[in-house]
């Protein structure tokens, strides 16, 4: 990808009001959002809880826009119809959950949702490459799983360049997402790196004006 390409935004709400969650996703698709991504913790994969299949439901009304729903849990699979029924369009599991990935993204496909896979800061690109056609989205972690707000890792560089090359060599239309840390600083570098979608919770929701906060991750245009 060049860096004239217009990265994709997904903002993640886990860093919105709760107590109005649902003004809160019309806030960003009026901001500009082009997905909505919502992260589900269990307290067990990750050392934090967030929410579960009936927020996904009671939001999906709100908006056509796309949700990539973040699956931080452990099992993946007893849980996957219920995040497709309650109407996630992109279901992405850990490739550090558990030893068959590959059952679960056959099972998200056969749900009828786009499968995604997610590394964790510890995971190399090579983790995933026996299920590269398996997936529509490729999701890079720069910050350990579990909270917002924390430092982005400068060392998932490298391996966000080494995904956008297998990507490449796949053939294959598969989006490269990155998540943790994308702030105003942080965004262009994993642009350049290769990402094309940015998925920022505290750079936006923290911010007084949403459609500013978006704009600010998206690259200046040339000239
Ligand atoms: C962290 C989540 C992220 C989180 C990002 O486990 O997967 O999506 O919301 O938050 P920020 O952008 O604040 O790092
Ligand atoms: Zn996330």
């Amino acid at each position: 990808m060049t860096t004239a390409t217009r990265p994709l935004i997904a903002p993640s709400i886990l860093a919105a009001d709760f107590a109005r969650l649902g003004e809160e996703v019309d806030a960003i698709v009026q901001a500009g959002a082009d997905w909505i991504h919502l992260d589900v913790m269990d307290g067990h994969f990750v050392p934090n809880i967030s929410f579960g299949p009936q927020i996904v439901k009671a939001l999906r009304p709100r908006t056509k826009l796309p949700f990539d729903v973040h699956l931080m849990i452990e099992p993946v699979d007893p849980y996957l119809e219920a995040f497709a029924k309650a109407g996630a369009d992109h279901i992405l599991i850990h490739i550090e959950a558990g030893p068959h990935a590959h059952r679960s993204l056959q099972q998200i496909r056969a749900l009828g949702a786009k499968p995604g896979i997610v590394l964790c800061p510890a995971t190399p690109p090579e983790a995933i490459s026996e299920i590269m056609d398996m997936v529509d989205v490729i999701l890079v972690m720069t910050v350990n799983p579990g909270f917002g707000g924390q430092k982005f890792l400068a060392s998932q560089l490298p391996k966000i360049s080494r995904l956008r090359d297998m990507i490449t060599k796949s053939g294959r239309d598969i989006r490269l997402a990155v998540d943790g840390g994308i702030d105003p600083t942080t965004a262009p570098q994993a642009t350049a790196a290769g990402a094309d979608v940015l998925i920022a919770g505290s750079a936006i929701y923290a911010q007084p004006d949403y459609k500013a906060a978006i704009e600010a991750l998206r690259p200046t245009p040339a000239g």
